[in-house]
């Protein structure tokens, strides 16, 4: 065969080979990117990204890691070809019209890229190795690279359309924490948790170690550490505020060993995210007193708790305690190269410090008023230790307290009042007030939702975040590093809980730090958020669809219970549907669609007077083919319950409290809809302090013959029975005769049904007078303060 014809034989057998292999399969590129970049311009053609493509970057780079790599392992993976990275001096030819060129650029900040699609090439520039490795994330997501198969024998090009994007976030400290020592977590999870941080480029993982509950670190000079204080005997069963309080039995801990913790800060830092360790001092140290009562103000014995809160029993300050917490350091500070070190710092209750004749001798030695400043003079000595070896101490907000250390960062998590008054002092600041950072918080309605500690941060407030406070000077302002959110795990035994409670606020709380307000747009956001689900799902991600769920509204009226779903979005391609299988004949449709589903927005009726039903709602987007399941519900259950009082008309004498206002106020007592044991829902109406006169008048005379409240007792939360509740009653609107009290002794803790019985009275209105408990006992909780009265049901039978 002569020499030419081989040649025009194998250019054949290539176009031929390349026209099956790579003409299968063109994914087009999207713009749903999270957080929202801080400027999109889009520009004219498309840029095809295929399997000529190369990663050439710029020879002047020093990268501090290697911004290429989770990119590279990822784009192989899902093109089905290998993706050479290379640089320009090397290149024969460095203007490669298919190429992702990665230019330096020094006058760019640290986190900042530009990233320019053209028709010919991608051009990223950035100064830095964390400014390229952001811009190849954000590629990540226009190529949808984490929603697609693995290419397997196929293999993919990509049509991208033509942009400039310019970027970089709004704040330098983008955090999200986890609490390992309530709960455990296997290292494979941690690795994970760190990739979302990074994919939604937060650049912090504060890893909470040590608390009350578990000791999750190695230390090496401290085997006991590891035999004792990583274990507690048993957990405690349900919520903190349960009655009767229960335990498991189980034994329950675990550790990370040094070369776990080398291997996954390794881990983060090659996807750009730094680990602050935090070492909890000077309380939340039972674990730690535990394995070594030395280090305690009284001989002990201590045990790892296996209940949530407060605990009394802290680290003494003595040399004993200084020497281990310097060594303790000094490991810490060997495994994670980080600028901070989490000190802890909140929490410390003072009452061993103020009983101990050493603390007091030392308070006179130092000069040191009162128990607070001796707190601030145990954190500023950590401090000093910490600074001699090169790193900054961050502590929560307490730190303030007696005296802040000069050098230290406040995280301010009891609101942002701790964080504005360290920034006036000078000192840096992360904000992560428990509203609306704390994301172990319920998200939706508490009655359909898995046991959390309390509160309610959906994801619309986390959303709105904003660390800035107002009315700081420009100066006090650049102390306000940025903001975090916070899992702290005492209701949250699982990874794939874990997930449910981060994802999605933690993404909402990416954006609200990353990007700048003029580009923050709640309905944009949501939108993405919906082609996020996806991506995650891909990535067996758990997380809360409580955002795409319709909003069920409930309302009780004299003739029945009415449910109503809503959803704040209004879009074509998102329909709520009510699965009518779960609908037994007593639920009515009152605006029903087609007979086998209820199209939201849609209301259902329910009139019989029985207990439970259940109900079940599904969303769809049925436009996305990735997704072509729609989400469905939990089946949630409805306990209603009416008396003879829903037809009557309620008021009171003062308001119920604005943290617990009722579902449509005073209303709620007599809807027939009870409360859930955790006094968060829009169930419960709540007084403290002053009596309250509630009165309810029915439309003609009525026979009644008992009064059943219900009533809850959680002195742990400030829930006490009222003192008394008296009843009067009036047949003629004017005058009123007492009729009787509730005996409300010997009712059990917990929530409960008190119940006043009558002899069959005719009555034209009723009314309750409260006196809610005056004074908590002391040695309890609050112990001097006015008690809570809480009561979620008024039924008239
Ligand atoms: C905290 O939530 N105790 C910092």
């Amino acid at each position: 065969m002569r020499p030419s014809l081989k040649i025009i034989f194998t250019t054949c057998l290539i176009i031929l080979t390349s026209s099956f292999i790579f003409g299968q399969k063109t994914i087009y590129g999207n713009l749903n990117i999270i957080p929202q970049p801080k400027s999109i311009e889009l520009a004219e053609g498309i840029f095809r990204l295929n399997h000529k493509t190369k990663i050439i970057y710029d020879p002047q780079f020093h990268f501090s890691f290697d911004p290429f790599q989770i990119f590279k392992k990822l784009y192989e993976e899902k093109s089905g070809f290998p993706l050479m990275i290379t640089d320009k001096s090397s290149e024969d030819d460095p203007r490669n019209k298919q190429d992702i060129l990665v230019d330096m650029n020094q006058s760019i900040a640290e986190e900042d890229y530009i990233l320019k699609i053209s028709k010919e090439n991608v051009r990223i520039t950035s100064s830095t190795a964390q400014g390229a490795f952001y811009a190849f994330q954000t590629l990540r997501q226009i190529m949808s690279l984490d929603q697609l198969p693995k290419a397997h024998d196929q293999h993919r090009q990509w049509n991208l359309q033509a942009s400039l994007i310019t970027d970089g976030p709004r704040y330098s400290y983008r955090g999200l924490h986890l609490d390992v020592a309530r709960h455990f977590q296997p290292v494979d999870f941690i690795k994970k948790y760190i990739d979302r941080i990074s994919f939604y480029k937060m650049n912090t993982f504060h890893w909470h170690l040590t608390d009350d509950q578990g000791w999750r670190i190695e230390i090496k000079k401290y085997p006991k550490l590891q035999e004792i204080a990583a274990w507690r005997d048993e957990t405690l069963v349900g919520h903190y505020s349960d009655f009767p309080v229960t335990y498991d039995g189980i034994k329950y801990g675990g550790f990370y060993t040094h070369e776990e913790i080398r291997d996954v800060v390794k881990y983060a830092s090659e996807r750009g995210v730094t680990i602050i360790p935090e070492i909890e001092m000077p309380g939340h140290a039972q674990a730690a007193l535990a394995a070594y009562p030395e280090l305690g103000c009284t001989p002990g014995p201590f045990k790892v708790a296996g209940t949530w809160g407060v605990f009394e029993d802290v680290f003494c300050p003595n040399e004993i305690t200084f020497t281990f917490l310097e060594n303790v350091l000094e490991e810490v500070m060997t495994l994670f190269p980080s600028k901070y070190i989490h000190i802890g710092g909140d929490e410390c209750p003072k009452n061993r410090w103020n009983e101990s004749a050493y603390c007091q001798q030392l308070m006179k030695k130092e000069g040191l008023k009162n128990a607070s400043e001796l707190q601030s003079y145990f954190i500023r000595r950590i401090e000093n230790y910490v600074n001699s070896k090169g790193r900054q101490i961050i502590g929560w907000d307490e730190i303030l307290d007696g005296g802040l250390a000069p050098n230290a960062t406040v995280m301010s998590w009891r609101g942002k009042e701790g964080g504005i008054a360290a920034a006036k002092l000078g000192n840096d600041v992360i904000m992560t007030p428990g509203s609306p950072c704390y994301l172990d918080h319920y998200q939706a309605d508490p009655a359909f939702e898995p046991v959390a500690i309390g509160g309610f941060n959906p994801i619309e407030k986390v959303y709105e975040f904003d660390p800035m406070p107002e009315g700081l000077s420009e100066k006090e302002q650049t102390h306000i590093l940025g903001g975090q959110g916070n899992v702290w795990t005492e209701y949250i035994p699982t990874s794939s809980h874990v997930e449910y409670m981060a994802y999605p606020r933690a993404i909402a709380l990416a954006e609200a730090l990353w990007t700048p307000r003029t580009e923050k747009d709640w309905s944009h956001f949501y939108s993405k958020l919906t082609e996020h689900f996806v991506t995650l799902d891909s990535m067996k991600t758990n997380y809360s669809a409580s955002v795409v769920q319709p909003q069920v509204i409930l309302e009780s009226h004299p003739e029945g219970l009415s449910l109503t779903w809503k959803s704040e979005l209004d879009r074509p391609l998102q329909n709520i549907y009510i699965t009518s299988d779960t609908l037994s004949h007593d639920w009515r449709l009152v605006d029903s669609g087609d007979t086998t589903w209820l199209r939201s927005p849609g209301k259902i009726f329910y009139k019989s007077e029985t207990y439970t039903k259940a109900y079940k709602y599904s969303v769809s987007s049925e436009k996305n083919e990735n997704h072509p399941k729609p989400k469905v519900s939990p089946v949630n259950g409805i306990s209603y319950n009416p008396s003879k009082a829903i037809a009557a008309s309620i008021s009171s004498s003062s308001k119920p409290s604005e943290r617990y206002p009722g579902r449509g106020g005073i209303k709620a007592l007599t809807d027939g809809l009870r409360g859930n044991k955790f006094f968060n829902g829009q169930d419960w109406c709540a007084w403290d302090g002053d009596p309250v006169v509630i009165d309810i008048r029915f439309d003609t005379m009525t026979e009644i013959d008992s009064i059943t409240m219900g009533i809850l007792s959680s002195p742990q939360a400030w829930i006490y029975l009222p003192e008394s509740v008296l009843v009067k009653a009036t047949t003629d609107l004017e005058t009123y005769q007492y009729i009787g009290t509730f005996d409300l002794s010997g009712t059990p803790a917990g929530r409960t049904d008190a119940s006043l019985r009558l002899a069959n009275t005719k009555v034209m209105a009723l009314r309750l007078s409260i006196l809610p408990l005056q004074k908590i006992p002391s040695g309890m909780p609050g112990a001097g303060h006015a008690a809570w009265a809480f009561i979620d049901e008024i039924s008239i039978y």
